[in-house]
């Protein structure tokens, strides 16, 4: 069979992650988050004490740093240099630091052959900010999932919530503004849509209707390029 590469590109809060999870999961393939590749050099940046308006300085760490992706029963591991760093990847901190890391050009060429990689030897759904657009730019289905910023915010604040770390509505929305502008207008990979991207917005729907909408859209492309599916 052919391998197909889904690309899920979009801000954060638009729920890639978990949609992607999902659509893997009925398709059969595997599930690619980008995001924590940037999480693990922004954790190895931490843990050299480098400050997280300082990343720069991360740049002359990079050939000591080793990354390898796994799949332990169907979950993506990363590893740094031997150690799966787990859900340590997953801290607020971390978010920072791998935000800044995010904007290095050298970082972003360090991370370019590990994604296409797994994407050559597999069919995957990979999700990011500029699978699309550079890193699979050939991708047979290429999706920006997105909503509008006051529902993805409301979607973080109850998520908050339930987690008992509370923040008002409207710190998180300002915040996520901030970060949108940041990521769309940076020099390097912004995180815009591929002009052959489908913009899929589900700002007025729930999850389950989410992952149906973007199912469709995978099986309708696949079927007018003639790929078959599982
Ligand atoms: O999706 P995430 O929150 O785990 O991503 C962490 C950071 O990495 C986020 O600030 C955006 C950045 N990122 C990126 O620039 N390119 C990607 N392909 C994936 C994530």
């Amino acid at each position: 069979m052919e391998h197909i590469q889904i690309a899920i590109d979009g801000p954060s809060g638009a729920g890639k992650s978990s949609v992607s999870k999902a659509a893997a999961r009925e398709l059969g393939i595997i599930y690619v988050d980008t995001g924590a590749l940037y999480r693990t050099i922004g954790y190895y940046a931490r843990e050299q004490g480098i400050a997280v308006d300082n990343a720069i300085a991360v740049v002359p760490y990079l050939d000591r740093i080793h990354i390898e992706v796994r799949y332990e029963n169907g979950v993506q591991c990363v590893y740094l240099n031997g150690e799966n760093l787990g859900d340590r990847i997953r801290q607020n901190e971390i978010s920072m630091y791998a935000s800044a890391v995010s904007s290095i050009p050298e970082v972003r060429a360090f991370l370019l052959d590990t994604q296409k990689k797994i994407a050559a030897e597999n069919s995957v759904i990979m999700d990011g900010r500029d699978i699309g657009t550079v890193i699979l730019p050939d991708a047979q289905v290429k999706v920006f999932l997105t909503a509008s910023n006051e529902a993805r915010a409301r979607r973080r604040y109850i998520e908050l919530q339930e987690k008992g770390m509370p923040l008002p509505y409207e710190e998180i929305l300002a915040d996520m503004n901030r970060r949108d502008e940041a990521d769309r207008t940076r020099a390097i990979a912004p995180a815009i849509p591929a002009p052959d991207a489908v913009i899929l917005d589900n700002s007025d729907l729930n999850f389950e209707e989410t992952v149906a909408a973007l199912l469709s859209i995978v099986r309708r492309i696949a079927a007018e390029k003639g790929i078959s599916l599982s």
